[in-house]
């Protein structure tokens, strides 16, 4: 089954063709980085925008790449949240007229599971379920129990940043640009992860919850000073240190929870998805402090937001639930 995936949540417009949810034929990508870069983060109405002039012609350039026309497609997938809901709309509305005009069967699927299918689809191995599902993303930082594919249960999740967001924040504040988590993360490797002691929220009575607002709170004074009359001037080296503190801190709240999570459920293997997963130090702590969990990582192009995970769990979303109505509305929260 020959699967289109539509993908536009945030600040990227993604098509994709997929053979029976693993086999990618095609996956492009057009970033908005170059749009939202002056802003220091994205700008919801402009994003929506260059969604709206992109899409088309990205779907235009990817089937005359692979020799392939529309008609032969079986099923259209799209994200219909969680999201900006300005962007959402662009990507599954252009999925629905492709389904009517077609008459072809149409899914909608939840972005931050396709995160997590991301890391499944390119792993050749049978996984063992349950497992555990991090996702570690610009919008969203959650810990899952994996029972099976489409079947998920919460058990950790951000109750304000999102990982990614913290590192967007952080870029921010030390005059990065964005995105900021790649750069924190060269930036980090000049620096000295103990001199600043930041520390990162615990949530009451919920050890595998995460807040990150008052990490971002304790870079922002060192950085300006807790009075902003007397701004600090900074050194490269200092902003260094900054920015890998800041890491260390923040990855490791997440690498403990992931390991309090698997002692808790007696879980073996740790399925992770989002952009943050792209960070090589957070993948050195993991080896590091769980060195006996099995972990599946997203590859290549299949960490940052693409539609070829769309297609693939929408593969997936058809064989269990059949199509879904056009009415399907776009969601910019979906609970777990
Ligand atoms: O999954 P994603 O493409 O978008 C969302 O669904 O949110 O993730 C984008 C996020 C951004 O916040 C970006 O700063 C972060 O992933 N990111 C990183 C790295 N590469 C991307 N964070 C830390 N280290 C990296 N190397
Ligand atoms: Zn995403």
């Amino acid at each position: 089954m020959l699967v289109l995936g539509i993908e536009s949540t945030c600040d990227e417009t993604a098509c994709a063709l997929v053979k029976d949810g693993k086999e990618i034929i095609a996956n492009f990508v057009s970033s908005q980085i170059d749009l939202h870069n002056e802003f220091g983060g994205v700008v919801p109405e402009l994003a929506c925008r260059r969604h709206v002039e992109v899409i088309i012609p990205l779907l235009e350039e990817m089937f005359a790449s692979v020799n392939l026309s529309i008609q032969d497609v079986d099923l259209i997938a799209a994200s219909y949240g969680p999201g900006l809901i300005g962007a959402l709309l662009i990507g599954l509305n252009c999925a629905k007229t492709l389904s009517l005009a077609l008459n072809k069967p149409f899914v909608g699927v939840n972005h931050v599971e396709a995160h997590l299918y991301a890391a499944m689809m390119a792993h050749q191995d049978e996984i063992q379920f349950p497992c555990l599902g991090a996702v570690l993303s610009g919008g969203h930082t959650a810990l899952v129990t994996i029972h099976e594919i489409g079947k998920y249960e919460l058990i950790g999740q951000t109750v304000d940043d999102a990982i990614g967001e913290a590192f967007d924040k952080t870029a921010k504040i030390l005059g990065l640009p964005y995105p900021g988590g790649p750069a924190i993360e060269k930036l980090a490797k000049e620096g000295d992860f103990s001199k600043y002691p930041f520390k990162c929220g615990v949530v009451k009575n919920q050890p595998l919850d995460f807040s990150f607002s008052g990490i971002k709170t304790g870079v922002l004074y060192a950085v300006k000073g807790q009075n902003t009359k007397e701004e600090k001037a900074l050194s490269s080296q200092d902003k260094a240190d900054i920015a890998a503190s800041f890491q260390h801190v923040a990855l490791n709240d997440i690498v403990q929870k992931i390991q309090k999570a698997c002692d808790l459920k007696r879980f073996d293997t740790v399925i992770f998805g989002g952009g943050v997963t792209n960070n090589n130090y957070l993948k050195e702590l993991i080896l590091k402090k769980c060195p006996t969990l099995k972990t599946i990582w997203p590859t290549g192009q299949l960490s940052l937001d693409n539609a070829a995970m769309i297609a693939g769990l929408g593969y997936h979303v058809y064989q269990k639930n059949g199509s879904d109505s056009l009415a399907l509305h776009a969601q910019t929260s979906i609970p777990f």
